[in-house]
């Protein structure tokens, strides 16, 4: 599965995965395709450098990337010329707080321990977080660079072209792809409505073509809803040089979930139960369904504050209910190709079924065509 883009990264196949996961990062390079590890979860340094140590151990020189998350709208605290969490802190009102407070005494979610810090964290979306994740990066051989929600500002994208590596950002309409193109980056990620995470309103069947004709010649990766070779078969037909993936290695044995119930819900959970909720971060962003997005997205509640506001507001319970795996709030952000993710299989498994869908596909697109 070679397209030009693969060929020029030096990846068996044009296959590209984002995870959280360092272990299913490594695993999918080590497979032949390219792991991207995200980023914002590393709010120290020194975690970051750790797990990138251990990556350059164990992807057999094979290319890798990372993904920070530099958000191009942010909230400016008055006064003050970088936000800080404090400043994020103050600017939460008090019935929001209240609200959660109520939800989470409604289904009875103990509190964490004292001391116990909530493991959630919104630094890594504030782009002087972002900076120091890059300052690390930098000195590993990353071949690549990812953005979610914008273009990476001007001197990260001459930073990445001066260390040869690969900028990308992720994008839900043609505008957005085109913007990208314009402020230099090598890579589209055209990410459709059906995504897990952060995801717009164009889906991928009508998203991918156009941000290719949008962005020519620049190269576009087809991102949402895909979970099988015959949907990569179709993403190249519309015109990607490759594809990227999210949802799909959630549920991979290497997967590092905090919670064997929540792996459970998502083995179970079929194509209908995401939902694109502000409840998480801010920003819509497809993730399960939950009694906890149902409140959030009830009208007769506060509704979600703009990011970074809500991510901060929620960090503490979304700790608590994933320690204590309370059911009916438990979550994560996942797209509906969930409703295929129904066994557990290894990053490796996964190559051999996306590799085999896509040849049945163009075995069947040339008996079709009359070719075979
Ligand atoms: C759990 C999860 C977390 C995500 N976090 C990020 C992120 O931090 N940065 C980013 O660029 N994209 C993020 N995404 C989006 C993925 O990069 C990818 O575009 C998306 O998952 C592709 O669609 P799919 O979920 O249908 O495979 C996330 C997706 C999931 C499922």
């Amino acid at each position: 599965m070679q397209t030009e883009l693969s060929k020029q990264l030096g990846v068996e196949h044009a296959i590209f995965g984002f995870t959280p996961f360092p272990a299913v990062a490594a695993a999918i390079t080590r497979a032949g395709g390219f792991g991207v590890l995200g980023a914002v979860r590393y709010t120290a340094p020194d975690d970051l450098k750790r797990d990138l140590d251990w990556m350059q151990d164990h992807t057999e020189g094979k290319p890798y990337g990372l993904d920070v998350v530099m958000p191009a709208k942010k909230v400016e605290a008055p006064g003050s010329q970088t936000l800080t969490e404090a400043d994020v802190e103050a600017m939460i009102p008090p019935a929001h707080r209240e609200f959660v407070r109520d939800t989470l005494a409604k289904h009875a979610v103990p509190e964490l321990a004292d001391g116990e810090a909530s493991g959630w964290r919104i630094t890594g979306w504030m782009e002087q977080v972002a900076r120091g994740q890059l300052d690390v990066a930098f000195d590993y051989p990353i071949k690549l660079l990812a953005n979610a929600l914008g273009s990476p500002p001007a001197d990260v994208i001459d930073r990445a072209h001066r260390h040869h590596i690969l900028v990308a950002a992720l994008a839900g309409s043609a505008r957005h792809a085109r913007k990208h193109a314009d402020a230099g980056i090598d890579i589209v990620v055209a990410q459709g409505y059906e995504a897990g995470g952060h995801t717009g309103e164009i889906a991928s069947m009508v998203l991918t073509p156009e941000a290719v004709e949008a962005v020519a010649p620049l190269p576009v990766l087809a991102a949402g809803g895909i979970g099988s070779g015959e949907q990569i078969a179709a993403a190249l037909a519309l015109g990607a040089q490759g594809v990227w993936l999210g949802s799909l290695w959630l549920t991979c044995a290497e997967a590092e979930l905090h919670s064997r119930k929540l792996t459970e819900k998502l083995l179970a959970a079929g194509s209908g139960d995401t939902v694109r909720s502000r409840a998480l971060t801010g920003k819509p962003a497809r993730q399960l369904r939950t009694q906890w997005t149902d409140a959030w997205d009830d009208p007769q509640g506060p509704g979600p504050l703009p990011m970074p506001l809500q991510g901060l507001l929620v960090a503490e319970a979304v700790s608590r209910i994933q320690k204590y795996e309370v059911e009916p709030l438990l979550g994560t952000p996942v797209g509906q190709i969930v409703g295929r993710m129904n066994s557990e299989r290894s990053v490796r498994q996964v190559f051999d079924d996306l590799t085999r869908g896509f040849e049945r596909a163009i075995d069947r697109v040339n008996r079709i065509a009359g070719r075979a």
